[in-house]
């Protein structure tokens, strides 16, 4: 059982997560008509990633015999410029992303939740590697340069789902 509380801010969560989704699957459309095929490829394997977190938070509220209530997704805001921007925009969005999670530990904290507490731990987890994958990208992004740009797209090409 979770409280009526938390339920709202897990849906809330799960609203976060699938514009996540929305937000990399806007910025592969846009590096695919680029000509970044690798970005292209590496944003629509994440886009999937987020949905599947959106649909941990959803398994997990029914499980917990809550009640589902899906928002509508907001539009991704473009341009998305430059492939560097891109993933700038991503590292800036998966920040925000760690600072909803964190609010909702606070929050499971607060309410002595520990069935919720120990989901949420996954989350912390994940966003520490997120944080990490998008930040790492845009470094390697840095140090190419304009000619090196071609390279570092085949090389995320090669990312495979899961
Ligand atoms: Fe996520
Ligand atoms: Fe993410």
């Amino acid at each position: 059982m979770i409280s009526r509380k938390m339920q709202d801010a897990l849906n809330q969560q799960i609203n976060e997560e699938m514009f996540s989704s929305y937000l990399y699957l806007a910025m592969s459309a846009h590096c695919e008509q680029e000509g970044f095929k690798g970005a292209a490829k590496w944003f629509g394997v994440q886009a999937a990633e987020e949905t599947s977190h959106a649909m941990k938070f959803f398994k997990y509220i029914l499980e917990q015999g809550g009640q589902i209530e899906l928002k509508a997704i907001a539009k991704p805001e473009g341009p998305f410029g430059p492939l560097s921007d891109c993933f700038e925009k991503a590292l800036k969005h998966e920040q925000h992303i760690t600072a909803c999670i964190h609010k909702l530990a606070e929050q499971a904290v607060a309410e002595k939740d520990f069935a919720t507490q120990n989901l949420l731990q996954w989350y912390v987890n994940e966003q520490v590697e997120e944080e990490a994958h998008a930040g790492e990208i845009v470094t390697r992004l840095k140090m190419a340069g304009a000619n090196g740009l071609f390279f570092v797209d085949a090389e995320l090409g090669r990312r495979n789902a899961g």
